[in-house]
């Protein structure tokens, strides 16, 4: 399935391979855990245009459907985010007297809440049953669909076009992303924006964090190589802004070519992508070393704990849970259980490792003596409110930049 990169045909030059994972969030029922989907998870940058990609893909009906377990409204600070993003948009990019927002990717609608709310026209697009029904229940309006070349057209043909069209933790994962463009060509405004924030490729590498790798993050966006895929389908890259959530992404803001000034916000980040080497295969490749001694540190540790007879357990578990038990080997023998606060995901296996999700009651029934935190992006509000378990002489781990304990 290499067959080269999916934005322009370069041949992909392949720098690291984690061996064979599942699909991240793909939780399994504990009764069926035999003939378990996996691929081949490993990354390569385009010699060409400078994407980073996955190697091999998983197809997306087997990624998005009606049980789809990731829900952005999960966490109060993702949920403050996006009132802040959906504000921001509706203060300063609606144009005419009926504007209009679609989202791809609208999830449980934690975007476009706030903008039905405020009574402006809007569309979610989403190809997951599930999280639109919770969008709908919070008065969005969504359909449930992948967003492609022939959707932005009638879209168009249907609602018009749209003055932003916006996308948060989605457009890295479309496989497709030359029809997306195309859709989105016919769907936005002469003079509208196209919005996404994504995982950034610095952050990645500057934390370590290799847990951000898994089969739904297609692309691994630069700020160098967003530029160089808009250009390529007739858009300019026109400002960049460093966002928070996981861990710290980048909102691209993308305009037609010509449409808008570039802000100096995109020369600056080019020119700290160019001075930190992001591109060049030999800091890949000291990556590929440095999680290598993650894997063996976090190992050794975790061995050493249960031979002493401490009980350690995991908070947690996003899509990164699946990366770093698979690729370290961390089975339910050295974890007995991680706990999550997504009802749809307990009860269930992590893909992979086949490690039990419990409700985040089980914690505290008892606290153990040390808890691995794999929603790191998320600790503040999680160690606030596990305040007791400190308090009572547990110890979090870490694992990225770096093994730690506090
Ligand atoms: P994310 O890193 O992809 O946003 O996923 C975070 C996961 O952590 C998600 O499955 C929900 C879970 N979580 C908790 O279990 N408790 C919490 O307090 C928070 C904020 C998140
Ligand atoms: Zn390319």
């Amino acid at each position: 399935m290499s067959s080269g990169c999916r934005i322009c045909g370069g041949k992909l030059h392949e720098f690291l391979d984690m061996g064979k994972q599942p699909s991240a969030n793909g939780f399994i029922d504990p009764a069926e855990t035999s003939d378990e989907f996996q691929f081949r998870l490993a990354l390569g940058t385009c010699v060409g245009c400078g994407m980073v990609q996955l190697v091999e893909e998983v197809p997306q009906e087997r990624r998005y459907h009606e049980n789809y377990r990731y829900h952005a409204s999960g966490s109060v600070l993702h949920r403050r985010h996006f009132e802040n993003e959906a504000g921001r948009l509706l203060g300063a990019e609606l144009n005419g007297s009926d504007p209009f927002i679609v989202e791809i990717g609208c999830n449980d609608g934690v975007l476009l809440s706030t903008v039905a709310e405020a009574g402006i026209r809007h569309l979610g697009v989403d190809p997951s049953t599930n999280v639109v029904e919770l969008a709908r229940s919070r008065g969005v309006r969504a359909v449930t669909e992948f967003f492609d070349a022939g959707l932005g057209e009638s879209l168009r043909d249907e609602h018009g076009h749209a003055d932003v069209i916006f996308g948060a933790n989605t457009i890295c994962h479309i496989a497709h992303i030359d029809s997306l463009f195309r859709g989105v060509d016919a769907l936005l405004a002469p003079s509208g924006v196209f919005v996404f924030e994504e995982p950034y490729l610095g952050t990645v590498l500057d934390h370590k964090a290799f847990d951000q790798i898994y089969d739904e993050h297609v692309f691994y966006f630069g700020v160098a190589s967003v530029a160089a895929m808009a250009e390529r389908f007739g858009f300019e890259l026109v400002d960049v802004e460093r966002t928070p959530l996981h861990g710290g992404e980048i909102r691209y803001t993308l305009a037609r070519r010509g449409a808008r000034s570039v802000r100096d916000s995109v020369g600056a980040l080019l020119a700290e992508e160019q001075a930190a080497g992001i591109t060049d295969p030999g800091t890949w490749r000291r990556f590929g070393l440095e999680i290598d001694n993650i894997r063996e540190e976090l190992t050794r540790l975790l061995r050493r704990l249960s031979s002493e007879g401490r009980r350690v357990v995991g908070y947690g578990a996003p899509g990164k849970t699946s990366t770093v038990t698979n690729y370290c080997g961390i089975d339910s023998d050295l974890l007995p259980f991680v706990c999550d606060s997504t009802r749809s995901k307990q009860g269930l296996l992590i893909p992979g490792s086949h490690i039990p999700v419990l409700p985040p009651e089980a914690f505290s029934n008892p606290y153990p003596d040390y808890a691995l935190m794999f929603a790191w992006n998320h600790a503040d509000e999680i160690m606030a409110k596990e305040s007791e378990f400190t308090a009572s002489g547990g110890h979090w781990i870490r694992y990225v930049p770096e093994v730690r304990i506090d």
